[in-house]
């Protein structure tokens, strides 16, 4: 049995209070933390590989630590190189038969994406895992999870009547599926290709609205049998190994979005966001940004391990809201809270739709943002599926609360920077999940200094 890693930078859990003051100028270069989405798939792909990969510009946060420290735990060597925390790993792949059972629970963390795609792949492998989460993990849903893996033949078991985790996996023999996802999920689809890379038979995932396509890009780049055409995939169980792939991992559009917006809606600003990923399945915010009246440019366009990257240069713009709905949604599910304190000051009414799935997110987004952007002073009317936001009213500093919720916070801060006064938020160390230097950027490119 492999050895519980450790020696991984550990973050402090301290309450931490962050004060934003509006600014008279936003100016300056964004350079972003690595995509959280990829990052996550390099890091479990690589170590199912055979042979050594280099992943550079590596996501940060604490939501891909928790995945190497449970790939580590099932036996995976990863160094980082130089002495920059995670900045650049050597994943040393084990093979497809590889990985170890680890000697203790797995822990994703507030990592939905760590316990769903480690969940498809440990379903497949002849040992016993036990992964939980914390608090808010342990409360989101995996009856979406464990009921296809069942389907393959999976034994896996969940607290709450198989409803969430922590989660028990009795590895085993699969068999291949042809499924319907229900709700588009990437890492309820990513988890059920990682199950069929190690079932017996064809496996074949039809999507009604299509996903973020990061699993099937990097698989399809190391030599797996998978095939997409339209919304359907089709996928081979492992008859080589995989191999393994080196690369500089894209912006994290994600992440992006914050200093987007803030340069949009600041009334002097312009700023200039550096190898950003722009993977069609995830600009659902350029889209809407642009119907909304941005100015927003995109230059350099250019490939990186099969996906596509750019800077964009973003400029003081007048808004004007509008409906965000449909098959929209997964593309910029990640960025509707952000995407509400655009609507706070666009001309007219923003309404969104068709996304309840913010609701099982890392924090009730729905009721969260809009709790928290009516402290502001603005009008939010939250809907079952989405909001209403009447735009145009002015925002006024307040203490506000993160619930906890990496995106909340940072949404708060970009609101903080056009609200009149001080901007208290409350939990702003939820950036460590994905964004640890968020502070310092939003730092560099402001003129006076949020404390
Ligand atoms: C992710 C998929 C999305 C997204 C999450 C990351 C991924 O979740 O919201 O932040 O990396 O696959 P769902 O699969 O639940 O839609």
């Amino acid at each position: 049995m492999a050895e519980q890693s450790v020696g991984l930078r550990s973050f402090s859990s301290r309450a931490e209070t962050r004060t934003i003051k509006p600014c008279p100028r936003l100016e300056g270069k964004v350079v972003l933390p690595g995509d959280k989405s990829i990052s996550h798939r390099a890091a479990i792909l690589n170590s199912l590989a055979k042979g050594k990969a280099r992943i550079d510009n590596f996501a940060p946060g604490r939501d891909c630590l928790a995945t190497i420290r449970c790939l580590k735990a099932l036996g995976v060597k990863i160094v980082r190189e130089g002495s920059r925390d995670w900045h650049t790993l050597l994943v040393s792949g084990t093979g497809e038969d590889g990985l170890q059972e680890a000697v203790n629970v797995l822990d994703a963390e507030n990592s939905a994406t760590t316990m769903r795609l480690l969940g498809g792949l440990l379903v497949g492998q002849p040992f016993l895992s036990v992964i939980t989460g914390d608090t808010s993990l342990r409360n989101r849903p995996m009856g979406r999870l464990i009921e296809p893996l069942r389907l393959m033949g999976a034994d896996i078991w969940g607290r709450g009547q198989d409803s969430f985790a922590p989660l028990i996996i009795k590895g085993g023999k699969l068999r291949g599926i042809d499924f319907t996802l229900p709700i588009p999920s990437a890492q309820i689809k990513s988890a059920i290709l990682l199950a069929g890379l190690f079932a017996r038979g064809n496996t074949v995932l039809r999507q009604t609205i299509p996903s973020r396509d990061h699993t099937e890009r990097m698989l399809k780049q190391m030599g797996a049998s998978l095939e997409s055409e339209g919304n359907s995939i089709s996928l081979l169980p492992l008859s080589n190994p995989l191999i393994s792939v080196n690369l500089h991992v894209p912006g994290d559009i994600s992440s992006a979005a914050y200093f987007l917006i803030a340069g949009i809606i600041h009334p002097s600003a312009r700023i200039v966001i550096r190898d950003c990923g722009i993977n069609p399945t995830r600009t659902g915010i350029i889209d809407i940004l642009l119907a909304m009246g941005a100015k927003l440019k995109i230059n350099n366009e250019r490939l990186e391990a099969g996906e596509p990257l750019a800077d964009i240069v973003v400029e003081s713009s007048e808004l004007t809201g509008i409906e965000v709905g449909g098959d929209i949604i997964p593309r910029l599910i990640d960025e509707i809270p952000v995407l509400a304190v655009a609507g706070c000051v666009a001309k007219g009414k923003t309404i969104i739709r068709d996304a309840g799935e913010l609701r099982v997110k890392e924090s009730d987004r729905i009721a969260t943002v809009a709790s928290e952007l009516s402290r502001l002073g603005a009008k939010i009317e939250p809907l079952p599926d989405g909001m209403v936001i009447y735009g145009g009213r002015p925002l006024s500093g307040t203490e506000v609360d993160s619930h906890f919720d990496h995106r909340l916070a940072m949404s708060l801060a970009v609101a903080g920077l056009i609200a009149k006064g001080e901007t208290t938020i409350k939990h702003a160390q939820a950036t460590q999940v994905s964004y640890p230097d968020f502070w310092q950027t939003l730092l560099s490119v402001t003129s006076k200094e949020p404390t």
